[in-house]
């Protein structure tokens, strides 16, 4: 039998792991959701969320899928009898392909306001104090997004079809690095410009009065999405870890790294965005809208811009490949094809669907299910439905169904690891984890 891939290193543990949670979702959507959600009141809910539900939910997935080294609906088969836990595999499948198609629109967007920034356009001064309007007719129209879109799925077409070690972690592996480093720099940069100093007060200091039912709702939903929880994007990645690696650990320190990341991306935003008298409840367009004009007066402007773009672009690649590496290593494992075969066919449905979900802010605007458009349909949907019935699924499962000693083996590598939040990682993963997420569920859906 051919032998399956593995990641080759532990450095390559953490860049692909960390890879997939950094992405537009820390860097784009943690900054608006926060904005709009008063600040400092949604960054403290926000790390509660992380670390009382999405740390037990991500050691739950690591535990099925370095395991069983399977992919998701392999792992269920050889875990359980059950039918009915084989079929929840398809929700992770399905949520998958649509997160790939939206998101996959927004990295096109970031693709084309690179180019602008290189060619000058973005920050050029008559161009930039028309950026929403630009932004609004650019989104609207029909031939560039999807161009982008495309693009963008050919490029993670090309990483992905590579193989584990080759495309996915080579990637990550460069990748990552220079992400850091960029996000430093725009961090120091946003710190010095006059008047940050308001923006992070707003971003840091927790006014409670702020917090209702739908804070809540937005962080958790936050926390999933950035954590890339609740698919089997972490449980895919975790069945090529190697038998040593340690689980808890390194739940623990993706958590810290994704959640780093979020509040420097916060840092970089905020200090801009009231550096330049600009409101923080923009929602979405945001970096989009907003951002244009601020750098074309930014001393340096030019440079951030281009840097920021190319921020955006190599977090969101390394998040894809994450999300199609569900469906190839589905459908490769499970219907017994070749992984290039595999990758053509997740592509292939990822770029149909993107197209529809590019188009719908333009030409497809009208087409709308439940008053919402194809994008927002999938983007609703996928994150806050599937994404939450995931966790509370892999939570459940893990926590109850699964034999005990296996839980055991795997959290503690076969008992040669003392893992010391054993016990209390294992209580929120049965008690607190699915609690919560179905309490906050339910009420944030009424
Ligand atoms: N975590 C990524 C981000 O923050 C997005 C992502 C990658 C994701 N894989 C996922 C979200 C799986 C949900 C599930 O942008």
């Amino acid at each position: 039998m051919k032998q399956r891939a593995q990641f080759a290193t532990k450095i390559g543990v953490i860049a692909t792991t960390v890879g997939s949670a950094v992405g537009l979702g820390n860097i784009w959507r943690f900054p608006y959701e926060a904005g709009t959600h008063g600040g400092g009141a949604f960054l403290m809910v926000y790390l509660m969320c992380v670390f009382i539900i999405g740390v037990p939910v991500l050691c739950a997935e690591f535990v099925m899928g370095r395991g069983t080294h399977k992919n998701v609906r392999g792992a269920f088969k050889q875990l359980h009898s059950s039918r009915l836990w084989h079929f929840c595999s398809y929700t992770g499948i399905l949520a998958s392909l649509m997160i790939i198609s939206f998101y996959s629109v927004v990295a096109g967007w970031v693709l084309e306001y690179f180019f602008q920034a290189i060619s000058g356009t973005l920050t050029d001064p008559t161009a930039a104090s028309h950026a929403s309007t630009r932004f609004s007719a650019f989104c609207s129209s029909t031939f560039r997004p999807v161009m982008w879109t495309v693009l963008f799925l050919a490029i993670n077409h090309l990483i992905v079809s590579r193989g584990v070690q080759k495309g996915i972690e080579r990637v990550s592996n460069t990748l990552m690095p220079m992400l850091a480093f960029i996000l430093v720099a725009l961090c120091i940069n946003g710190v010095l410009l006059p008047g940050a100093a308001e923006g992070l007060t707003f971003f840091f200091l927790p006014d409670f009065s702020q917090i209702t039912p739908s804070v809540i709702l937005g962080a958790m939903g936050q926390a999933f999405f950035s954590l890339s929880l609740g698919l089997s994007c972490m449980l895919i990645y975790s069945s090529y870890f190697s038998d040593d690696v340690r689980l808890v650990r390194s739940a623990t320190t993706i958590a810290l790294l994704d959640t780093l990341v979020a509040v420097l991306a916060g840092v970089i935003v905020f200090s801009a965005v009231f550096s330049y008298g600009v409101q923080p409840e923009q929602g979405p367009k945001l970096v989009f809208e907003v951002f244009p004009s601020i750098f074309a007066e930014m001393p340096g402007g030019y440079v951030w811009a281009v840097l920021f773009f190319l921020l955006l672009f190599f977090a969101s690649i390394t998040s894809t490949i994450s999300m199609s590496e569900i469906s190839i290593a589905f459908f490769s494992e499970e219907y017994s094809m070749s992984r290039n075969k595999a990758a053509v066919i997740s592509t292939t449905i990822a770029v149909v669907f993107g197209i529809i979900c590019a188009l719908s802010f333009g030409v497809l605007s009208d087409l709308t299910i439940f008053g919402m458009t194809v994008f927002s349909l999938f983007d609703f949907v996928s994150s806050n439905i599937l994404l939450p019935v995931g966790g509370v699924m892999f939570s459940i499962f893990v926590g109850w169904f699964l034999d005990r000693t296996f839980l055991r083996n795997q959290l503690t590598n076969n008992g040669s690891v003392k893992v010391y939040t054993f016990k209390i990682i294992v209580f929120l993963m049965r008690f607190i984890a699915p609690t919560a997420i179905i309490t906050i569920f339910i009420y944030g859906l009424i």
